[in-house]
């Protein structure tokens, strides 16, 4: 076990620092001349063009990678793209067509919950996409096409590398379903050239590492956090609040910043610590002014920007700034979940809790 380990501590630590690796393998030998090729797809890409709608299904992680690649699809595809928690999909027996594509996101491929409501659409006639890090997994088999996301084998229960991989092969997906869009074709030409630079900008987030510790210190005793983010973002915040609660064992909220004034204000005082997520994008200013409102009301302030953006986010500098590198909007994901999954390790060592086995989670959920 401590050779798979390598030099590191565990493995939530070594599969964090390995994503610059595994964003490489996912995306190898599938971007090409300013387009992207993706096996498992080209038969049924000109059906998926024609689907009314297409919806994404997953659970914890799987669905949070999902929804942080759902606004690229929207806008590449022209499609409506809606979301499901597997389970709820489930409990409601919600609709689907023959005219639906129905895209399942699973690290493991066995969840239980997705399995079952892959068997729902297959039955309600949908085309059926799996993406999965497991070849020759129940989800693999049993889908109509797929991606494989090739980020390597996952060990600890903390999904940490798969959710970046899930990610770039979604937008990849995305290319590839607009590519015959001529209105879009220098921005999928700009989301090419930031996929090929993506590993190199995630390397340098991982310098964060020691920062993340310091930052993990000052929180060590805390009884809560929260995440607000929204746009591309909102899955960064939904996400990162889940890595801390499952590996940290403390209680965290991911929050949709616009959602704040409806209630979540309500909470902000001068100890809780409330992480935004303002990195630039077209919600740049709105976030802006959420830091406003929070500063306000005397909120602890952690906010995460892009690089030479600290004086644009808090002037009178009394948040605490992780900086991080500026790529694509629709990418900036990937980048921005690596401080918080940092974060919600060291948290988990310096608090003396299991990192690789929080209590009471199995890495694959195979029952209901
Ligand atoms: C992630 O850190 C969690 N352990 C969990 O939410 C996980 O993502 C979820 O159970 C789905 O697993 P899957 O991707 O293997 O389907």
């Amino acid at each position: 076990e401590q050779i798979k380990k390598g030099n590191y501590d565990h493995f939530m630590q070594k599969e964090i620092h390995e994503q610059p690796h595994s964003l490489t393998t996912t995306m190898r030998g599938r971007l090409k001349h300013n387009s992207v090729l993706l096996g498992g797809l080209k038969d049924h890409l000109k059906t998926i063009r024609h689907s009314r709608r297409i919806i994404f299904i997953g659970c914890g992680t799987s669905y949070n990678a999902a929804l942080a690649a759902r606004p690229i699809l929207e806008e590449l595809s022209g499609i409506p793209v809606t979301m499901e928690i597997a389970s709820d999909l489930l409990d409601r027996e919600g609709p689907i067509y023959r005219e639906d594509t129905a895209v399942f996101v699973s690290q493991s491929g066995e969840t239980a919950d997705t399995l079952l409501a892959l068997e729902y659409a297959l039955e309600n006639g949908a085309l059926c996409v799996g993406i999965t890090n497991t070849v020759g997994s129940t989800l693999a088999r049993k889908t109509h096409c797929g991606i494989h996301i090739n980020a390597g084998c996952e060990i600890g229960v903390a999904s940490t590398k798969a959710y970046t991989s899930q990610i770039v092969v979604i937008a990849m997906m995305a290319l590839a379903i607009g590519a015959d869009r001529i209105s879009t074709q220098a921005r999928r030409e700009a989301i090419i050239k930031g996929l090929s630079e993506l590993p190199s900008h995630v390397s340098e987030v991982l310098k964060l590492d020691r920062e993340m510790k310091d930052l993990a210190e000052s929180l060590i005793d805390l009884e809560s956090l929260l995440v607000f983010g929204r746009g591309y973002n909102y899955a960064t915040a939904l996400e990162g609040a889940l890595k801390v609660k499952e590996v940290a064992l403390m209680h965290s909220e991911g929050m949709l910043a616009g959602e704040m004034k409806h209630g979540p204000l309500a909470l902000v005082d001068e100890t809780l610590p409330i992480i935004v997520v303002a990195t630039r994008d077209a919600c740049f200013s709105k976030q802006q002014s959420v830091i406003q409102q929070l500063h306000a009301r005397k909120g602890r302030l952690i906010v995460m920007c892009s690089k030479g953006d600290a004086q644009s986010v808090c002037p009178g500098g009394s948040c605490r700034i992780i900086e991080v590198p500026q790529v694509a909007d629709c990418l900036q994901p990937v980048v921005n979940i690596i401080p918080l999954q940092l974060l919600a390790y060291h948290l988990t060592v310096l608090r003396g809790y299991n990192v690789d086995q929080p209590r009471n989670l199995a890495k694959s959920v195979t029952t209901q």
